[in-house]
């Protein structure tokens, strides 16, 4: 396969299947440039370096993209009826970022996932069982989206009849995010924005008038390092990226991991093993080789603030750089033999798959929660996975993301 151009890494055919691209492109070069001002990273040596060098690879690259990618004036006037994005976390640098993140954190610390573990069990419980009650579902539809629904939605203050409304808005900021969507999709996405706005924008108010106990109270009322409150559009950043960093990832995570070990038997064989024997060591490498594999967030972008060099390739300022976590995470450097699944893998914790550094994933104790629950419950009161006749899982093309959007599958509950 070396006939793979360089250059066609954003090609949707590429991008829905970039393996052989990896394969072909990682011995020949860790840093790969795409264009004069473009370049993907895929080593994992050079991505953790990458991570670690704040200011020269910039996450405050929003700016950069939607110069790039000029709105549309009508897409445009459907923002403008909303409020400005704003920098907060993902697409913030120190010291703005550092500010955010310190709150954040505190609504994330082990000690909270684990308060909200016995809640999360009871979902995923709720799910198998409606799932036990049938011989077969869209694994995608029916469980991995969703259990991180329930579980951001009711972090962030909202609940049962507005579950349908966080998928509809979350799958509209990650079309907006990858880009590659027809003209129509974006204004709809842009009405979905607002729409998303609106809302938490009620809901600040509320909150404000009466503190609750969630998050988003949490959020209004916290002043950052003891200076003003939050504006509303700092705090709509906020939720906006909980909402759409929590759910499409989580889910692209779950619903691959299954499809991996439906499609390694053995594999399946010793996870059933360990769920059975309640061997939460061995689930917890489960999750982090799936993540590994997987790697949900399969890029993130860097802007470039200062002429730099990586793995020697020279990059200048002003240029884009991906960060191609999931390209890292089969670094045969790092993970031999890097396309098998294995886990038993003993370095597979060392993944890429959340970052690495200041903007490493602030939800990645709620995800690993999520899914270790999710295995074992799946595990020990399901069996005979298999996926349905005729299907073939596809892809669909997204520069950052990557993942099943559906997945039918058979099975039957255990004896
Ligand atoms: C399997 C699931 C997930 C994956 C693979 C994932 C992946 C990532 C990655 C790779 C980053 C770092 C981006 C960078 O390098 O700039 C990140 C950041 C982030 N993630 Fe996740 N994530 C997941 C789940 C979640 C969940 C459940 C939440 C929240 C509820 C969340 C919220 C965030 C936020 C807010 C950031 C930005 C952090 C910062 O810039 O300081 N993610 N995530």
């Amino acid at each position: 396969m070396n006939d793979i151009a360089a250059s066609s890494f954003f090609e949707p055919q590429v991008i829905a299947d970039p393996f052989d691209y990896y394969r072909t492109w990682l011995p020949k070069s860790p840093v790969v440039q795409l264009s004069d001002s473009m370049f993907l990273v895929l080593s994992y040596e050079h991505c953790a370096q990458a991570t670690g060098d704040v200011e020269t690879f910039s996450n405050n690259f929003q700016g950069t993209l939607s110069g790039a990618m000029a709105e549309d004036g009508d897409v445009a006037a459907i923002l403008a009826q909303g409020w400005p994005q704003v920098d907060t976390l993902l697409t913030a640098d120190p010291p703005t970022h550092t500010r955010f993140r310190k709150l954040v954190n505190l609504a994330f610390s082990m000690k909270r996932v684990a308060a909200i573990e016995e809640d999360m069990r009871g979902v995923v419980v709720d799910l198998v069982e409606q799932m036990a009650a049938r011989p077969s579902c869209d694994f995608v539809t029916d469980f991995a989206i969703p259990l991180p629904v329930a579980m951001i939605a009711s972090q962030i203050g909202m609940t049962g009849d507005d579950l349908g409304k966080v998928k509809r808005w979350s799958d509209a900021f990650v079309d907006r995010l990858g880009r590659m969507i027809a003209k129509e999709r974006e204004l709809e996405c842009a009405r979905e924005v607002v729409e998303f706005q609106h809302f938490v924008k009620a809901r600040i108010d509320e909150r404000r008038a009466n503190p609750t106990e969630d998050l988003l109270s949490d959020l209004v009322h916290a002043a950052v390092d003891g200076e003003r409150p939050l504006e509303d559009a700092e705090i709509l950043s906020i939720m906006q990226q909980l909402m759409v960093a929590g759910n499409e990832t989580t889910t692209s995570a779950l619903a691959g991991g299954l499809l991996q070990l439906i499609d390694n038997p053995a594999q399946m064989a010793k996870a059933v093993a360990a769920a059975d024997a309640g061997n939460e060591r061995a689930i917890i490498n489960l999750v982090e080789e799936v993540l590994r594999t997987e790697s949900p967030t399969a890029g993130m972008w860097r802007m470039v603030r200062q002429d730099a060099e990586l793995g020697g390739i020279k990059i200048p300022q002003g240029a884009m750089v991906q960060l191609r976590y999931a390209a890292a995470n089969r670094d045969p450097a790092k993970y031999p033999d890097p396309d098998r699944f294995d886990i038993e893998r003993t370095n597979a914790r060392s993944h890429l798959a959340f970052g690495k550094g200041i903007h490493m994933c602030v939800g990645n104790m709620l995800s690993r929660k999520e899914m270790a629950v999710a295995y074992t419950e799946l595990l020990t009161r399901l069996t005979d996975f298999a996926v349905a006749d005729g299907h073939a899982p596809s892809w669909p093309p997204n520069m950052l993301l990557r993942g099943l959007t559906t997945l039918p599958i058979t099975y039957r509950r255990r004896p």
